[in-house]
């Protein structure tokens, strides 16, 4: 009998799967802090800040309506930002504390409860314009299931649709003590994925981004067949 066909990690695949590992910020808030973290935004805002520049950025990239697929999209900050700008959004999480606020804010949008890592399980129609993980959803993806995500948020996309991403690259700009991705890593996934990088920024803002820096925002793109 052939031997069981092993993971990157070693384990035999099905092996893999039921040991699945928690994403790190599951591991980092205990899917408890739904509550916490809008009211962080809710604080920021009543002292003046901008808690829209994601959707800006997005939202200066596109026509409406554009169908957005929010991916970690949390307690739907941006999706619901996004809506209010005309767009369609769906907004996907697998922190139901995250997704009640999300809900609760905006009942009659499209929230979805579930794995980026599995999206293809959610029944989604494909053919979005944008796929959007803001906030660190990347770099607090399960240790491993990385490329298969960028894989997934690819697969759903248009031809000529986008996947934005902003995330830290240094324990600055993350609530973790080390970076667990590199960009030479995940312009890598992407790549597999089919995806090319079109622009990269250092923040929400569109400044320029240097080899080295702290933060990324990348616009990578499916190509048109
Ligand atoms: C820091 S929060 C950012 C939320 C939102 N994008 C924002 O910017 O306000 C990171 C989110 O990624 C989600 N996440 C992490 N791994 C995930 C996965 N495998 N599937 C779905 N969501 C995931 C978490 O549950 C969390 O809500």
């Amino acid at each position: 009998m052939a031997p069981p066909s092993l993971s990157h990690r070693g384990r035999p695949e099905g092996v893999q799967d039921m040991a699945k590992q928690r994403d790190r910020w599951a591991e980092l808030t205990g899917g408890q802090t739904g509550e916490e973290y809008a009211r962080r935004f809710a604080q920021l805002a009543e002292s003046g800040h901008d808690i829209h520049g994601e959707a800006a950025f997005c939202a200066a990239l596109l026509k409406p309506a554009a169908r957005i697929l929010d991916a970690g999209c949390g307690t739907g900050r941006i999706a619901i930002r996004l809506a209010e700008l005309g767009h369609h959004c769906t907004g996907v999480d697998v922190d139901l504390s995250m997704l009640a606020v999300a809900r609760r804010n905006a009942p009659t949008q499209h929230w979805l409860h579930g794995d980026l890592a599995c999206l293809d399980s959610l029944g989604l129609e494909p053919g979005f314009d944008l796929a959007l993980a803001a906030g660190n959803v990347i770099p607090l993806l399960a240790p491993g299931t990385e490329p298969a995500v960028v894989r997934q948020l690819a697969a759903v996309l248009r031809p000529g649709g986008l996947l934005i991403t902003g995330m830290g690259l240094d324990a600055e700009h993350l609530p973790l003590p080390e970076p667990p991705v590199s960009l030479t890593e995940f312009d890598h996934w992407c790549a597999q994925a089919g995806l090319t990088l079109r622009q990269r920024f250092a923040t929400w803002d569109g400044d320029p981004y240097h080899q080295g820096g702290g933060y990324a925002v990348s616009v990578h793109a499916r190509p048109i067949d």
